[in-house]
């Protein structure tokens, strides 16, 4: 079941280079099929739940892996049911979801209670779960550091990646250490949303970077382990500084990245690295465009003329 996820470009960032005097690498995630990294997992574990006869695939999401779930479900001809918490979604996601045809169904309650839900739903059913506690979630996304260290030509000195359910973390440590190297591994959680940092759950998780909404991740020991082995760290940033970086990489290196990607750059500006520096940018900006334009200068409206054009787009403003 495959969409051609993967392969993504790796780009300088030679804006974040000269702000932190590291020499930064973006990779893109979000120009995968769905635009989101959860691609590089789905593909293996929709292919899986068909070998295995599943009648449909379910997961809880707080967007991308309802949406990535949605369109491979759709591919594989089987129903697709995903439970999101209620409001906190970004449009884009919720589109996909209900485009690609999957039951999408809106807790009232957030991300942690929500997967609790459908681990209680897979008990009971013949369905096949497709959250990152599905193993097959993580050997698809470790795929992303075969390529980060075939794209460099070596492995990065450090590898800077947002942090939520904490899947992803530990998939990209898994490639690593296929690879046999071992960069540092700098995870970034938002301050309201940060459980890691704080070594306990958060039972009510808020952040701009609905992503990452998460109060108490799955995969937590094996993303400290993570951190722990490579002598990496796990940090917060604030919605401001989330929101900076965001900013940032949309204006000065051209990149449209969603808030929770952006979470990774600002904890690359908040706590500099040293050396090679790979940031991964989870998801395309295009999946929230409520933030964006909440955050972006407004439209210059105009009259037909030229006069009037000519002002509007090169006056000085
Ligand atoms: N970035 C984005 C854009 C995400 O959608 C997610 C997770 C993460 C980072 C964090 O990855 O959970 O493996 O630590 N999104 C999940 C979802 C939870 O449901 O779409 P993680």
């Amino acid at each position: 079941m495959t969409l051609g996820e993967g392969g993504t470009p790796l780009v300088p960032a030679p804006a974040l280079s000269e702000r932190t005097g590291c020499e930064v690498w973006l990779k893109l995630e979000g120009a995968n099929p769905t635009g989101s990294f959860k691609d590089r997992g789905m593909t293996v574990a929709v292919s899986a739940a068909m070998r295995d006869g599943a009648e449909a695939v379910v997961c809880a999401s707080t967007g991308n892996t309802a949406a990535s779930a949605a369109a491979y479900a759709a591919r594989a001809g089987v129903r697709g049911a995903v439970i999101v918490p209620e409001g906190k979604i970004a449009t884009g996601k919720l589109a996909q979801a209900l485009m690609h045809g999957a039951r999408v169904v809106a807790l009232r309650g957030n991300f942690d209670q929500a997967l609790e839900l459908v681990l209680q739903l897979v008990d009971r059913n013949p369905i096949a779960l497709v959250n990152s506690i599905n193993p097959f979630r993580i050997e698809g996304q470790k795929t992303g550091a075969f390529e980060v260290c075939d794209q460099l030509g070596e492995a990065p000195d450090v590898l800077c990646v947002p942090v939520g359910n904490a899947g992803n973390v530990t998939a990209w440590w898994k490639g690593f250490r296929e690879y046999d190297v071992a960069p540092r591994l700098h995870g970034y959680q938002a301050e309201g949303a940060a459980p890691l940092v704080r070594g306990a759950p958060v039972e009510n998780p808020e952040t701009v970077a609905s992503a990452i909404r998460i109060g108490n991740p799955a995969r937590w020991e094996e993303a400290m382990d993570a951190f722990t082995s490579s002598r990496g760290e796990v940090r917060a940033v604030s919605d401001e500084e989330i929101l900076d970086a965001y900013s940032f990489l949309g204006e000065r290196e051209g990149v449209f990245a969603e808030p929770a990607s952006a979470a990774a750059v600002a904890g690359l500006l908040k706590y500099g690295a040293e050396g090679r520096v790979v940031c991964v940018l989870t998801g395309h900006g295009l999946k929230d465009p409520t933030t964006a334009l909440s955050r972006a200068a407004p439209v210059m409206p105009c009259e037909p003329s030229i006069e009037q054009v000519e002002r509007a787009m090169l006056g000085d403003g």
